[in-house]
């Protein structure tokens, strides 16, 4: 599975905490689209990013984080054809995958302790799409830009 990562400064060092757990799985590839530092970058260049590239298939999922997970999400779910789920707990990270198909993942790096954030990654890398009823709702959502 290929993975698009991407932050603003505020997500920036859960970006690279999240990419070293990355690199141990064998199953990942990872595609890194910035930002590279904690200087003061726009969220909405690295959200756009990383959702074009999940829409365009050039990566099967995608990863974000800002200071909040919020406004970086808010870009991502701009694009056609992405579900972005900003999650603070494992229990949202394996929903938003059973019944949301999320295709993106969003956290906060000011808000989300890293060892949770490892947890919320493994079980959205890990859980599946329960599909049925759930299909034709994310249908509807796709339907909407
Ligand atoms: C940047 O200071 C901060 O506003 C951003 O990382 C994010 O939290 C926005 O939603």
């Amino acid at each position: 599975m290929i993975i698009a990562i991407a932050s603003d400064h505020g997500g920036y060092q859960l970006k690279e905490t999240v990419k070293e757990y990355l690199r141990t799985r064998n199953d990942i590839q990872i595609v890194d689209l910035g930002t590279d530092s904690e200087e003061s970058v726009d969220y909405p260049i690295y959200g756009k990013a990383c959702a074009e590239a999940v829409a365009s298939g050039k990566a099967d999922r995608g990863i974000v984080c800002c200071g909040t997970g919020i406004g970086i999400s808010i870009a991502a779910n701009k694009v056609k054809g992405i579900r972005c789920g900003l999650c603070t707990s494992v229990e949202m990270a394996e929903m938003t995958r059973k019944h949301n198909n999320a295709n993106m993942l969003a956290m906060g790096g000011r808000t989300t302790d890293p060892d949770l954030a490892l947890e919320i990654t493994k079980a959205w890398l890990d859980t599946e799409f329960e599909g049925g009823r759930h299909k034709r709702r994310t249908e509807m959502l796709d339907e909407m830009c």
